[in-house]
């Protein structure tokens, strides 16, 4: 039965299975026989990590659904009732609300990792792509989600987002209007913010993930010296500088786990609300569409961007400053996308590549944090300046990389993997 190649087990259950559907060969192909390299340090546990966090979010999702009510009336006293009536609830929403940003961290680390060592180049530009399109989508699942308490800042913090699309020349009044389903933010706008949410946009980040692992596992794991570790194969085929996947890192990966979970465990237990970081102070309070709070910033994950957008202050080539300030946001997402195709340097590893390449990537992770800082504050003339300067370098670290890139003198990449 079935394709006489596949890997089958001998004989018993697990036979009878194989001879309906693969499972000792994905098992093979996936972990006992994947060989991924033995130098892979700190920054690889986040892939893993982000798998978990996916998992804590799906399943405290699904039993917060059980008691929230999706309704303008009744949302707010819905998560009030999760907070203090329904047994654990409280631990079940903070688990998802602290998860939100645990995911951030995560993914933010994992990204950093891929810069760090030319993960994105060659032949990874669909794992790095996916990865893109899972943030996208990450995003629009953040945002929804933070709509659904129906507090002040849910409200607000959705009316100023829902808005930019109006600055769209032409179609952004009726393409706001859609987006809403409303003359305002209403019942209707988290009605389908809701669905978005719960479904759609899990489905669409799950199939995602699977892309995302098929395409790492067609091409095989980087590591921390960008060496290609299929370059040099024992005799039976093996990778010399490679390790089965499983038992060596799902071991290893156990002990990262455990580790980011007693991590996890002290934020939901001692600072849940992340000093207003994570949830912020006028979302206590149920949205009204009449009172507008004094300071609306959004979650610290996003603030980078709004930063950006805020930074833009100044018309050019006839587009007014709104509308600018949302194409340089948009801008610095969407080069992101193109990364694979601007990084020009022989070498992939931040290890080997020259100084310039190392300057420009500290001054970009420091510009990005900085602008992470300015877009939880209130704007003033100073800082709208340095918002400014950080977006250009921001944007500087792409669009100048496939000039000094290939300017650079690199160092030369060992045949095996170091350490
Ligand atoms: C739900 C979100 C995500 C999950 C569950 C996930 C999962 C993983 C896992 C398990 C790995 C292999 C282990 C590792 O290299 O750390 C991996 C690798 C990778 N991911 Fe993600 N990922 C996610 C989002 C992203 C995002 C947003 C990006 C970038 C935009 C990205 C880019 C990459 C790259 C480039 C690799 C290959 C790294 C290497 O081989 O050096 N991933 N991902």
């Amino acid at each position: 039965m079935g394709n006489p190649n596949k890997a089958k087990a001998e004989s018993g259950f697990m036979r009878w299975v194989d001879d309906r559907f693969p499972a000792t060969q994905m098992i093979q192909e996936h972990l006992t026989q994947y060989y991924a390299p033995k130098n892979f340090n700190f920054f690889y546990i986040f892939g893993v990590l982000a798998m978990v966090v996916l998992v804590n979010q799906i399943l405290t999702g699904v039993w917060l659904t059980m008691s929230y009510n999706p309704s303008a009336e009744g949302a707010f006293a819905s998560v009030e009732y999760i907070m203090r009536d329904v047994e654990f609830g409280w631990l079940i929403r903070y688990m998802h609300s602290t998860g939100a940003t645990a995911f951030f961290v995560v993914i933010y680390m994992h990204m950093f990792r891929a810069l760090m060592y030319g993960s994105y180049k060659a032949p990874r530009e669909l794992i790095w792509i996916f990865g893109m399109t899972i943030y996208l989508a990450l995003m629009a699942e953040a945002f929804m989600g933070y709509l659904l308490p129906w507090g002040q800042m849910s409200y607000w913090g959705a009316q100023v987002i829902i808005s930019l699309f109006s600055a769209i020349p032409v179609i952004g009044g009726d393409l706001t209007q859609w987006i809403r389903g409303d003359f305002l933010i209403s019942g209707i706008t988290l009605n389908r913010f809701f669905a978005l949410h719960v479904v759609a946009l899990p489905i669409v980040i799950l199939a995602l993930v699977v892309l995302h692992i098929i395409a790492l596992h067609e091409v095989g794991s980087n590591n921390p010296d960008g060496v290609n570790i299929k370059a040099k194969k024992d005799e039976t085929g093996k990778p010399l500088d490679g390790i089965p996947f499983h038992p060596y890192y799902t071991v290893k990966d156990l002990v990262g786990i455990a580790i980011f979970l007693f991590v996890f465990a002290v934020v939901i237990f001692y600072f849940p609300e992340g000093g207003g970081y994570f949830l912020e102070k006028p979302n206590f309070e149920p949205a009204n569409p009449l009172v507008t709070p004094d300071h609306i910033a959004p979650v610290w994950y996003f603030t980078p961007f709004y930063a950006i957008l805020r930074a833009i202050t100044f018309s050019l080539f006839g587009l007014d400053a709104k509308f600018l300030g949302v194409l340089f946001m948009g801008g610095a997402i969407a080069v992101l996308f193109v990364l694979p195709w601007l990084d020009r340097s022989p070498v992939l590893s931040i290890r080997y590549k020259g100084w310039m390449s190392k300057v420009a990537l500290a001054v970009f992770a420091i510009s990005f944090i900085i602008l992470g800082i300015l877009g939880a504050l209130p704007t003033t003339a100073a800082r709208t300046v340095v918002a400014q300067i950080c977006t250009a370098l921001y944007f500087a670290f792409f669009l100048l990389m496939p000039i000094y890139t290939r300017l650079e003198k690199t160092k030369p990449v060992p045949e095996r993997v170091t350490g």
